[in-house]
């Protein structure tokens, strides 16, 4: 059981990400863990000005998100693919923190109306969250034609997700492991 910040990359009003999210957090709570949702339409966070790290008084809106992402032990990411890269609501929350992600593991769904299922999307959210210290695992889990996988209401229509979905959460769960038991021992810096 861990704790796991999913992130939610979209913020338009009619995404079709919400519906991502929303079966992958039910995934993670039938798995027994604790869950962050981190929602930026919810969150309405204002384009980066200060850091967390920068800020003199952070508002309560940031303090909580803050402890979400430095309590969190993975990173679920749920990334639209904007012109071949990630959404800038999902960059822009990420930006606000740094040292809150190291050492942790994260793991990158994608999806798009296509055939590739945001894997442009994915490769460049791989390098961000390597700068931030928070690795992507191996797999990544790309979603195609995501409008014929969910119907409108968010119920999973192509049951070959819930099998998919498996094994690569049971991937992210050996890197959240394993990171945890390291950082134990002690972080380099
Ligand atoms: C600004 C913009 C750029 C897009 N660029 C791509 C793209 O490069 N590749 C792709 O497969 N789909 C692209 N799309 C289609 C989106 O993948 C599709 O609208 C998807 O539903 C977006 O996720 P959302 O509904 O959760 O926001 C783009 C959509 C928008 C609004």
């Amino acid at each position: 059981m861990a704790k796991i910040a999913l992130i939610v990359g979209s913020v338009r009003r009619d995404r079709q990400g919400i519906k991502v999210a929303r079966w992958l957090e039910e995934k993670l709570k039938n798995r027994n863990h604790t869950v962050f949702f981190i929602d930026p339409l919810e969150l309405n966070l204002p384009l980066l000005d200060r850091m967390y790290k920068e800020m003199e008084n952070p508002s309560e809106k940031l303090k909580d998100l803050r402890n979400k992402i430095k309590d969190a032990e993975g990173y679920l990411s749920v990334t639209p693919e904007y012109n071949h890269s990630t959404s800038a609501a999902m960059k822009n929350t990420l930006d606000y923190f740094l040292e809150e992600y190291y050492f942790k593991p994260s793991a990158i769904v994608s999806y798009s109306p296509g055939g590739f299922g945001g894997v442009n999307a994915a490769q460049h959210l791989r390098h961000i969250f390597a700068e931030l210290g928070a690795p992507s695992i191996s797999s990544s889990f790309p979603i195609s034609r995501v409008q014929d996988v969910f119907d409108e209401s968010g119920k999973l229509m192509d049951e070959r997700y819930d099998k998919r979905v498996i094994r690569f959460l049971d991937e992210f769960e050996w890197y959240i492991e394993a990171f945890k038991n390291q950082r134990a021992k002690g972080t380099p810096y």
